[in-house]
């Protein structure tokens, strides 16, 4: 591993990264522990994640080694996800024989127990095992929905149809809130704390403008109706064409809002295929990105890239979307980050 500056000492803000297992160990747990302060479960912590084949409740094993990992080594960890449309059981949305659930008063509240008994038992897990309520709790937020918004105009109220919609309408999101405020809370409660679990909302082109517009009305809307929503997360999935004013834009859209925010997911990829030239207009995105991000440090709760090396990304074969390569060496992104030289 490169003795570079460590990335957590040069911005105002934990720096986080998505992770699995493979990263706790050997070289990727070298370059993560030197330049970051938390960690988000890339997949271990979704909703299917934590049932076995048979649909019984149990702690992925790897979300287990996750946790563990971060008690060991001081770091935070950011929790996602609680409820999703994607990487959920089908089981969710059927009843006992197997057929989806409809609309009746009954079908609704067996959602909604689910719901209750999911948010619930993830909060258990996570405080029996990790003293998630004294000294050295690692679980500082969890993102409660992610990606509920539409990606189009077509609907009034800017929801994506999903299985938890078509069910329950927007109330589910209510209910997703209100059920995890409860269940990290009465355990907090009971120890005369505070509930230290940040409760965040997560979306994707939240740089954009029509995704935006829809995505705060909706947050409006939550705080109207008392939900305790605290945090809103903007992923920033992007790539080198979207100008830097955008990702500025959009953190100050919510800045009016009694609300923190986070960078939750980002990462540039290049394009291919890959030339160093692309890599140093990444650095200098990266550079302008992380310049912005510091701009708005008081608004921003954690600044997490969405992995840790890019052949591990979700989006290598777009082009190296990284901070790091695959020899665990620092990318021109790395010197943007930390404002550092950058080639012309
Ligand atoms: O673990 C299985 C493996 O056993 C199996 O052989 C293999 C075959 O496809 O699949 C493996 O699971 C894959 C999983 O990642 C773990 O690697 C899934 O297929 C694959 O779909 C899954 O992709 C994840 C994706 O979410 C799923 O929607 C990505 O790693 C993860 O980066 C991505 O993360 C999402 C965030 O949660 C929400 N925001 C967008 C972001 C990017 O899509």
């Amino acid at each position: 591993i490169e003795d570079l500056t460590p990335i957590k000492d040069t911005q105002p803000y934990p720096v986080g990264v998505a992770i699995d297992s493979r990263e706790t160990s050997g070289s990727a747990s070298d370059l993560l522990l030197r330049h970051f302060d938390q960690i988000t479960a890339e997949n271990h912590m979704k909703p299917e994640a934590w049932y076995d084949e048979a649909g019984v409740f149990r702690a992925h094993p790897d979300a287990d080694a996750l946790m563990q990992f971060a008690v060991d080594n001081d770091l935070r960890v950011y929790g996602h996800v609680l409820v999703w449309h994607s990487q959920t059981p089908a089981w969710f949305f059927q009843n006992d024989a197997g057929e989806p659930l409809g609309t009746t008063d009954a079908d609704k509240q067996a959602l909604r127990d689910r719901l209750h008994e999911h948010i619930f038992a993830i909060a258990e897990d996570l405080s029996t095992k990790y003293g998630l309520f004294g000294d050295g709790n690692p679980l500082v937020a969890f993102d409660v929905v992610n990606e509920v918004i539409s990606d189009s105009a077509d609907f009034a109220d800017g929801l994506r149809r999903s299985e938890w919609y078509r069910i329950l309408g927007e109330e589910f999101i209510d209910l997703a809130f209100r059920y995890a405020d409860e269940a990290f809370n009465q355990t907090y409660a009971a120890a005369g704390a505070d509930r230290p679990v940040t409760l965040f909302i997560n979306d994707y082109n939240t740089e954009q403008s029509g995704k935006q517009l829809r995505y705060k009305a909706l947050v409006e809307r939550l705080l109207a109706r008392g939900v305790p929503v605290d945090g809103v997360g903007h992923q920033f999935h992007v790539n080198l064409a979207m100008p830097i004013s955008a990702l500025e834009q959009a953190i100050t859209a919510f800045g009016d809002l009694p609300v923190t925010q986070a960078v939750t997911e980002f990462d540039v990829p290049t394009g291919t295929p890959v030339t160093e030239a692309l890599l140093v207009e990444q650095g200098y995105y990266f550079r302008d990105a992380f310049r912005v991000f510091r701009a708005h440090a008081e608004d921003l709760f954690h600044v997490t890239v969405w992995g840790l090396t890019d052949g591990r990304s979700w989006r290598s074969s777009n082009g190296a979307p990284l901070v790091f390569d695959d020899g665990y060496q620092a990318k021109p992104a790395y010197h943007g980050i930390v404002d550092g030289e950058l080639p012309e």
